[in-house]
């Protein structure tokens, strides 16, 4: 009976830690006014390329951009801005994104990594930790534009994607 109990403590107490995390990501979310997802499940057909250029684009056209390199094979967007070596701040609990110009931040995977040429072999439950990190920890601040490079892994279904970025499936 007692075992049963503290079981379903632990579950209460998982189920608030979850919701707590699910409100600081909405709170996230919220300030960012359009998110754009950049997906392939395959490397190489352009992805960064699209994503580096749009968001440069859109910055210099004067929107406050955040660019989100969550491409765990290939995270190239720091080679592509020539951010390698650079490394995130961290204040407290907030990880603070790399500043390309004013108004764009830069987050990418790359910058956790020790080489250029390191992969990170993450399956799906990993994956949605750091995607979840990422939305929940990093301050964007106020953004009129999130451009987010994804390469799904297999098993990560498209409404689970779909549910992290609080936009409707049929988008993706
Ligand atoms: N429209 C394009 N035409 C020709 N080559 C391209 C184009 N877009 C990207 N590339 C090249 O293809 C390669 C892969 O692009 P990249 O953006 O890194 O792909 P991904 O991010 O999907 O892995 C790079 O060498 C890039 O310069
Ligand atoms: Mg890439």
């Amino acid at each position: 009976m007692a075992k049963e109990s503290s079981i379903l403590q632990i579950d209460e107490n998982k189920q608030e830690q979850m919701q707590a995390e699910q409100e600081q990501i909405r709170h996230k979310v919220k300030r960012i006014k359009h998110k754009i997802l950049i997906l392939s499940g395959k490397g190489g057909v352009g992805k960064s390329t699209v994503a580096v250029n749009l968001a440069v684009s859109l910055a210099l056209s004067g929107k406050n951009v955040g660019l989100l390199d969550i491409d765990i094979h290939g995270p190239s967007v720091p080679k592509i801005l020539n951010l390698e070596g650079k490394s995130i701040q961290a204040v407290g609990n907030t990880l603070l994104p790399v500043e390309m110009l004013e108004n764009l931040k830069v987050m990418s995977i790359g910058f956790l990594l020790r080489g250029s040429e390191d992969a990170v072999i993450w399956r799906g439950p990993m994956q949605y930790q750091m995607i979840k990190q990422f939305l929940k920890d990093v301050d964007w601040g106020d953004l009129d534009f999130l451009l987010s490079i994804h390469r799904p892994a297999r098993e990560m279904s498209r409404f689970r994607l779909s549910s992290f970025w609080k936009m409707p499936t049929e988008r993706l």
